[in-house]
């Protein structure tokens, strides 16, 4: 499609630099409109029948692809569901599993991934992997993945959809499909871990007793909102709110303490209010929030 388009494009602009170059030569000041006996054929020819026949064939050409693009998720054997939100994305897994900003999948092998969105059109982009897929209300829309590597590849929303568009993120992970993954997805679905410390214990406390279940679940616990991100294994993934690092190397730029205080400091907009705790609340709850592997 790029060659072709050079060709035209070289073509016509071939075509306006001569009409210029000739123009004004031909400025003799008279009115008088100048006949061309070929100028109509030259119009139907050049002006309908050529696009007529390169859009079309552009046309089947890309027909052609996207179906050849769509086959190569037909043979999936996993199906996850990918939820858009304001501005994150929820992942379930057939198990489920439950996760948030962040995909894994069998290394090699293709994923059906079934998209819909709990508010505005999303789009569902992982450019070293698939195609722009977009999330609609209302309706499923289905594309796959396949990776071929552990990437991390980084997936972005491809629609504008409001104020953190630009960080609605995530990322895919290839995972070894033999060990790896199965491994992963048992974990997943499992129920969040039990504190061990005391203070893991007064955080878990302070988190039952904070407005933080209204809207998030930890599988284990009676939090069960489901407005915002599964937190059941928070502490197992690469980011929070699929931009602050949250690696076990990371924690002490504690990020997560800095985005639980005020989450608007660090994404404005955000429908996550900010924390009214104490301090001290706040340094329990996040030492519960980062045991849950
Ligand atoms: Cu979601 Cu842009």
């Amino acid at each position: 499609m790029l060659w072709i388009s050079v060709v035209v494009f070289a073509v016509v602009s071939g075509m306006l630099i001569v009409a210029a170059v000739r123009g004004r030569r031909a400025s003799d000041l008279s009115l008088d409109r100048r006949v061309i006996s070929w100028g109509e054929p030259f119009i139907a020819i050049a002006g309908v029948l050529l696009p007529f026949f390169i859009l079309g064939g552009v046309y089947l050409l890309s027909l052609r692809e996207m179906n050849s693009l769509a086959a190569g998720g037909k043979g999936a054997n996993l199906t996850i569901e990918v939820i858009g939100h304001d501005w994150w994305w929820e992942i379930r897994y057939p198990n489920g599993a439950v996760t948030a900003n962040e995909i894994h999948i069998p290394v090699g092998e293709p994923v059906r991934v079934e998209l819909s969105t709990k508010d505005v059109i999303h789009s569902f982009w992982v450019p070293q992997l698939q195609v722009k897929t977009d999330q609609i209300p209302g309706r499923k829309t289905v594309t796959w993945l396949q990776a071929d590597g552990r990437g991390p590849y980084r997936g972005q929303c491809a629609e504008y959809c409001g104020l953190q568009h630009t960080n609605m993120v995530f990322y895919v992970i290839g995972e070894d499909p033999e060990e790896g993954f199965p491994l992963w997805l048992d974990e997943q679905a499992a129920d969040a871990r039990e504190p061990t410390t005391a203070s893991q214990r007064a955080g878990r406390q302070v988190f039952l007793d904070s407005s933080c279940v209204g809207c998030h679940t930890i599988r284990g616990t009676e939090a069960e909102g489901t407005l915002g991100p599964d937190l059941t294994h928070l502490a197992s993934r690469m980011t929070i709110a699929g931009v602050f690092d949250n690696t076990r190397e990371n924690r002490e730029r504690q990020n997560l303490m800095r985005f639980v205080a005020n989450p608007h400091d660090s994404k404005p907009g955000v429908v996550m209010p900010p924390a009214e705790l104490t301090d001290q609340e706040l340094r329990l709850l996040v030492d519960y929030l980062e045991s849950l592997e």
